[in-house]
This record gives C-alpha cells, structure tokens and sequence, in this order.
C-alpha cells in the first residue's frame, strides 16, 4: 500500500513507519556506504541513493572510498559552474537545468542530488565562490527556486546546501561564525528559506563549521527553531560528510540524516550509540521516529517509492541547456566600440593564446566536479567554428607546464596575428576555484598581467577572456585591451558557446552576481580584517553590507559593479509607473542587432528606522528584443519588497515611508527612478 502513489504521502508514511523494528528504523537515519543507506529488503525498500551534485552528476566513488570507482557507466552532462548559472540572471533556465540534471540522476539511480549551493559570497576568496550563486540573496534565492523546481520535477530530490554560513573553506571544518541576526535574515539565509518555501525542497545539507559556537549539522538554532519551527521544514535534513561530532546533539537538534562520518558504519553518532540511548531512555522514541518520518517522506516523493523512471543522459537537450547556459552566463565586462563581436568573413588570422584555451575544468574543483561525456574547450569551440576561413594558432603563454619562453612565443604570435583572443583566468588547483582551499589572494596567477600588457602592446587588437569563477583583480592592461569577457567555467560546451559569443551569433547578455572589487582590501570582509577569523572564531563585523551593499554604501568604486555586463546592442529605458504591487516600465532595443537584457530594480529606503544599505536587489527580469523592439516590463513589488528584517519583533516589517525606487541595467547603471511613499 505505501507503494501506491496515489495515496496520500503521510499516510504512505505512516503505514511504513508503523511496519518498521527499532533497528530498522536506526537504520534510515545514517548512511551505511558513502553515498547510501540501507535498505529493508523485507519490506521491499531499496538502498536510498545520493549523489553529488550541483553541476551534473559526479563520477561514482566508494563504496567505502573516495576514490574512483573507475566505472565506464558513470559519465554526467557538466553543466556550467553554478556562479555561472546566477550569472545568467534566468530562473527559466535554471529550472531547464535541474530538470536536465533530475533526468540524468534518474538515469543513473540516484534519489537526492546533492544542490543547489546557494552560500552567499562574503569574500573573493571563498574557494567555493565557483559552486554557489553570488553575493545577493534575492538573486540566489530565484535562482535556487527555479533550479529545486525543475530537478524534483523529475521525481528526485534536491539538497540545499550549505545551511548556513559556509562563507569560507580555510578552516571551514571547525570555524565558527558570529553573525548578528539580522544579517543572518537579510543576507544568509533568504536562498534557502525560499528553497523550503517556495520550492518545497526535500531536503537540506548542514554546514561543516559552527554558528555561534555549536555545529551547523546539529546546531539546535537553526535546525529545529528557524528551518523546522519557523519554516516549516518537513523535509530531511543530512549532514554533511563528516560533518557530524556528537550523538546528543544529533539526536535532539534536527538532524535526520548522518553521512559521510569518518567511522565505520556502525560507530557513526546516529547508529549504534543512538540505538543504545534510545533503548535506555536516553532519547524518546519520539525524536527516531520524527527522523524517520522525514527521511520517508522524502522516499515516498521520489521515484525510490514510486516506481523508478526511465531518465536520459546527455540528450540532445541537456547538451543544449548546457550551451544555453554557458552562452546566457558570459558577461561583457568591457567593450570598446566594434571590439566585439569578431567578424570571421573579414579576419585572416587569429592567434589563440593562454592555458585555459585548451585546459579542461569539468572534473576539477571537488565534489562539484562531473565526468563529462565530453567537454569542448574554447580553442576547440573557436578552431570548429572559423578554421575553415581563419588561420588560427594557439601558443599558451602561461600556465604551470608552460616552459621559460612560453611568454615570449605568446608575443611573437600576437605580433604575427591579426586578431589576438587570450584566454587566461584561474582554473581548480588548490587554493584557486576549489572546494577545501580558500584563495590566497585575488590576482590572477602565473603573471598573466605582465603576458596580458605585453601581448596587448604587441596586438592592440587583444580580446581577453577570463576563465574564473570568482572575482580577479586586473592589471594596467584594462585600459589598453578593447574587449574583455567573463566566460566562467562554463561545462562541457563552454568552448562552442564561446565561439558563439565572439563570432556575434550569440549576444551576450550574462550580468554579474557578484562586484569585482579594484583591490582585495576594499571589498567588507577585508577592508574590515575579519576574514578569516582569529582562534577560530570569525566575526561577520560588515553585518548586511555584503557585496554591493558595502560597495555603494560607503561610496567605494568598485572595478566591474555587482549586475554589470554589456551587450552588442544598446537599450534605452522609459515610462516608469509605480504601482501598488508592481514597478512597470519599457526597455527598447536601440541597437541593431536582437539581444537580451537583464532589468533591475533596486530599492533605496529614505530614512529607515534602523539603517539600511544604500541600495537592495528586489526584482530582475530578463527580456529578449529585436532590433527597434520594445517592451513593457512588470516586475513585482509588493510589501515584502520594501521589507527588513527587525530583530526585535522577530520578523520582516515593512514600515510606511518613502522609498526610491530605481530602474538600471546594472547595480550602477541606474536609468529610471520614482518614489513611492508607503502609509
Ligand atoms: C561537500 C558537500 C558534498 C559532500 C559529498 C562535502 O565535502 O562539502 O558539498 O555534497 O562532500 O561529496
């Protein structure tokens, strides 16, 4: 009967937990191989599978290791980095891709997937930067929601990760983080509290570090009062691997799910030390069975009760979802007129120059990383798309291989060429883009910025392209090179998406969720010395004024603003209407080619009763136009728009008063603004 999916799920639920022995039941709470737990052969149940994660499916491991299992049937579609899919600033295609992903999960037997990472960026550095989607939390949250509603389309679960304040890898595993409440509300949590709300997400990932000195996987504040008490969380909660330290508090403070512990099975927190205090009345029953019921549920929801679905690897459709992706997410960071796009009938050569031209990413950065079927570099993508009428050349100028006269090579080639495209940026090494490291500075590394100035001085014709997946501090050469563009690490099309931005058949229209400071020390974390903490204690001093909320508040110029990027077309904003719910306006295409544009609308609140930043991200919208088209934009703007988080009333209000409200097509590029007075 529990295997009928037509009938209710609680009460599926509570037929099965009612048929369950005690161990059995202890059986469900932990995992019993790196990425399962047990079954109940008895009652026809099957092993509940996860598996990594936010970027595609990652290559099998274990059963008792992390090491490759080194199977053949294990291949993922890599999808983009996740910064990259906030860059697209399209909830659309976010959800094309969790479903893309959900598919593939189905394919290969899995049940919970473990994504979106939606931690905010409180540092350039953060190694994970890469994996999560930026520094706002109503941009990360629209992109969380459309990816968690796509994925658990397909009948598979999504995790959210990492709750909360998982804002660093140095020391992440034992740092705690001090945080007042209202950043808390306002900037680190609102992802997943729409995740919970919004999506209905099945399930949350704890954090490895602490809030306010007790452990994210058991930490009694954010589990059962805030997730569970406040939200309403139904779902599971699971630690992350190794993230669990002590059977009391696992018991009592919400977690339901303990994985990755480095013990043998039998030892984790929540198997048999638990089992030992729920038999001598340690633990109520009560606490198991809550567990139990949340971990059924999520059984129940997905196609682990409910018959398993066919699924589809690395479709037609997935791979376009990926080029998609990777095309959306590209920011035209500068553009000197007619720089770009390149056009392939009129260029005889082109030199290719730099290491990420060639060097593949898709399986780099950690748990994130995917086996791809394929991946396309961007020299492969350029080669493919304009080898049949450019002489295209490639040198690497730089990179840890490179050899001592790869620099000079590189200038040669430059002089020789009549168009130059670098393409440099970071890659997933240690203490660049990766999981477990933070990095050490923010500059880009093997002197790109001497190669970069002395191949643009050769060729003043030089496109650079960076390859990151967090902010990079930019030499002299900014000024000098014509055309620079962000490209992030874009899956395994990013070098056919590339090729179609710079040949013009696509237009960029990525913008970015995230500021690129001029320095490291002008950015909050920094500026503020409190990254990354001192006996292992951060304090999160700049409180709400994370990202461009420090930037524009304190008047500091940044090098790129947070919601910045070009296009190869102009719009021109007119009309704006303040209503009681919503903020209309019309954007027209002025330029001669169709594109598409992300409006903003940021919110300025006059004279708050507790100080708020200068300016706050409340609503995007993503429009495509022809040539001399024109649209009128509505974008939502209700009460909760206008809202902060007051901590002494334990809830957002929104107080009467004035408001401006601004239209831009980035952060700093404000086009529009009216007033709106709240009584
Ligand atoms: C990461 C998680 C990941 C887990 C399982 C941890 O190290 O922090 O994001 O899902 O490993 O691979």
């Amino acid at each position: 009967m529990y295997k009928d999916k037509n009938r209710p799920i609680e009460a599926r639920v509570e037929e099965l937990l009612s048929q369950l022995s005690l161990e059995e039941k202890v059986a469900l709470v932990h995992g019993d191989s790196k990425f399962t737990t047990a079954g109940i052969p008895r009652l026809g149940i099957p092993k509940l599978w996860l598996a990594d994660g936010p970027h595609g499916l990652r290559e099998e491991v274990g059963p008792d290791t992390w090491k490759p299992a080194g199977r053949t049937d294990d291949f993922g579609t890599a999808m983009p980095c996740g910064i990259a899919l906030a860059a697209t600033w399209s909830p659309e295609l976010a959800q094309a891709e969790g479903a893309a992903i959900g598919e593939e999960a189905l394919a290969r037997g899995k049940h919970i997937m473990l994504g979106p990472a939606v931690n905010i960026m409180r540092t350039p550095l953060c190694g994970r930067n890469f994996e999560y989607f930026g520094e706002d939390p109503f941009l990360a949250s629209r992109i969380a929601v459309g990816y968690i509603r796509g994925e658990q389309s397909r009948g598979v679960a999504s995790c959210i990760k990492h709750f909360a304040v998982n804002n660093q890898e140095l020391e992440r595993l034992t740092i705690n983080v001090e945080v007042d409440e209202r950043a808390l509300r306002e900037i680190y949590l609102p992802a997943f509290q729409a995740a919970v709300q919004e999506a209905g997400v099945y399930a949350v990932m704890g954090a490895y570090n602490k809030f306010r000195g007790q452990f994210c996987c058991h930490n009694s504040y954010l589990l059962n009062t805030v997730l569970k008490g406040e939200w309403n969380f139904e779902g599971v909660v699971i630690s992350d691997w190794n993230g669990t330290h002590d059977t009391r508090e696992a018991a009592l403070n919400g977690l339901d799910l303990e994985m990755g512990t480095d013990k043998s099975y039998d030892d984790y927190y929540l198997s048999l030390p638990f089992l030992e205090g729920l038999r001598g009345g340690t633990f109520p029953m009560s606490v198991l069975d809550d567990k139990v019921r949340r971990n059924l549920r999520v059984m129940t929801s997905t196609s682990l009760l409910n018959g398993r679905l066919p699924g589809q690897l690395n479709t037609e459709e997935h791979q376009a979802i990926a080029r998609r992706v990777a095309e959306e997410a590209m920011v035209l960071l500068k553009s000197d007129r007619g720089a770009l796009p390149l056009d392939a009938s009129k260029i005889k050569s082109l030199a290719v120059i730099g290491e990420n031209a060639t060097r593949l990413h898709a399986r780099g950065g950690d748990s994130s990383g995917v086996k791809a079927f394929y991946e396309i570099a961007p020299l492969e993508g350029i080669v493919r798309r304009v080898s049949n009428s450019v002489n295209v050349t490639y040198s690497v100028g730089y990179g840890s291989n490179a050899g001592n006269d790869a620099a000079e090579r590189a200038v040669q080639a430059a002089k020789a060429a009549e168009v130059v495209v670098f393409i440099g940026g970071l890659n997933h090494d240690r203490h660049f883009d990766t999981e477990g490291s933070d990095r050490l500075d923010m500059r880009l590394p093997h002197h790109q910025n001497a190669l970069i100035e002395r191949v643009v001085a050769a060729n003043p014709r030089t496109i650079v392209v960076l390859v990151a997946g967090s902010p990079v501090e930019m030499g002299g050469w900014l000024e000098r090179a014509p055309a620079v563009l962000l490209a992030w690490y874009g899956g395994m099309e990013a070098g056919h998406a590339l090729a179609r931005i710079l040949f013009g058949d696509v237009n960029p229209s990525g913008k970015l969720p995230c500021t690129f400071p001029k320095r490291l020390a002008d950015s909050p974390a920094h500026a503020l010395n409190t990254y990354p903490g001192a006996n292992g204690v951060v304090h999160y001093e700049e409180g709400l004024l994370v990202g461009y909320r420090w930037f524009d508040t304190n008047d500091i110029e940044p090098l790129f603003p947070f919601g910045h990027g070009l296009s190869y077309t102009r719009f021109e904003y007119s009309n704006l209407r303040l209503g009681q719910n919503a903020a209309d306006f019309d954007v027209v295409n002025t330029g001669e080619r169709e594109g598409g544009e992300v409006a903003q609308i940021y919110v300025h609140h006059a004279h708050p009763r507790l100080s708020r930043p200068e300016k706050e991200l409340k609503g995007f919208s993503k429009i495509f136009l022809k040539p001399g088209e024109r649209q009128r934009v509505s974008i939502p703007l209700g009460q909760e728009s206008l809202a902060f988080y007051d901590p002494e009333q334990r809830g957002w209000v929104a107080e009467p008063g004035e408001f401006t409200i601004l239209v831009g097509s980035s952060s700093r590029d404000i086009r529009l603004q009216g007033t709106l007075t709240v009584h």
